[in-house]
């Protein structure tokens, strides 16, 4: 509990059979960008969970142990949450494991336990490395989680609910947590200047490549969506058409995130409102029932 707020898994789950292929009415598009989300995730959070496994022998530091516990037990049920949903998407026809083949030798083999081409890195190198990019990846989580809990517009264009607790529960954990990968990485990357320069090379890395992945797994999305039959392309008009009507972050709240992360100075406990998420988590459907399915375990 290293900032006074006690980081804990919430055995969540979600109904998926009444949630349609485009969740938001209308809006394949923005749908299919959101989308993205569980294309990436379910390979990303589970590798978090493997490299903190590995890291934590190094924790020195109690609290931050309890924060990096809480934290791998919340990322490996969101991984497994949006894991479901990739199902939820082949039933429908939407087949995701010609894109997620990728996404899982990103993970598992470039980024995996050696690293990728011989490359002469030493052990703890790579593994500073790669806390490095999972601090990196956490400020946009952080962002994209701050963003979904605000935004209304989402609620006016009438999404699937399911969907949309779904993402409010995992954007408000991202919230909560926003603060553990940093300081793991600090607790773990060395001492400065090394220390700054490898976390400016993390985010170095990761922004470019969560831009490209993102726009490769929303075209994929749309090109073999069974209801648009090639009608749509993922274009960028189309996709700040979907801007402009609130249901997508804009790409100045996305791109003024990294200059912020860059800061020497910077600490990520001020990115977006820790009370609005805990506000959300009390509201959750799915939390609230994972919530008194723990009582009642207590209980009995
Ligand atoms: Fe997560
Ligand atoms: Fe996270």
């Amino acid at each position: 509990m290293k900032h006074g707020h006690r980081i804990a898994p919430r055995r969540v789950s979600f109904d998926w059979r009444e949630t349609p292929l485009h969740w938001i009415p209308d809006e394949p598009t923005a749908t299919h960008v959101v989308n993205v989300l569980h294309l990436l995730l379910p390979a990303g959070e589970r590798w978090f969970v493997k490299v903190f496994k590995e890291a934590l022998p190094l924790v020195t530091d109690e609290a931050l142990r309890k924060d990096v516990k809480g934290f791998m037990g919340q990322e490996s049920t969101h991984s497994v949450q949006h894991s479901y949903v990739l199902q939820h998407l082949a039933e429908q026809g939407l087949d995701t494991t010609p894109y997620t083949r990728h996404v899982d030798f990103l993970f598992d083999v470039l980024l995996g336990e050696k690293p990728p081409f011989g490359l002469p890195v030493t052990a703890r190198e790579w593994l500073r490395f790669r806390l490095a990019v999972i601090a990196a990846i956490e400020q946009f989580t952080a962002v994209l989680g701050d963003w979904v809990l605000r935004a209304e517009d989402v609620d006016a264009a009438e999404p699937d609910p399911v969907m949309l607790d779904l993402l409010r529960w995992h954007g408000a954990e991202e919230v909560e947590h926003r603060s553990v990968a940093f300081d793991m990485y600090e607790h773990c990357g060395g001492e400065d200047p090394g220390r700054y320069a490898r976390r400016v090379l993390g985010m170095a890395v990761t922004a470019p490549t969560l831009f490209y992945l993102w726009g490769r797994g929303a075209a994929y999305l749309i090109r073999n969506d069974p209801w648009l039959t090639g009608r749509l392309r993922y274009t960028l008009r189309q996709h700040n058409r979907a801007v402009a009507k609130g249901l997508l972050p804009s790409w100045r709240e996305l791109g003024s995130a990294v200059p912020r992360y860059l800061r020497r100075s910077y600490h990520p406990s001020q990115e977006g409102s820790m009370q609005r998420a805990v506000a959300y988590l009390a509201t959750s459907p799915a939390a609230r029932a994972a919530a008194g399915a723990v009582g009642r375990a207590a209980v009995s």
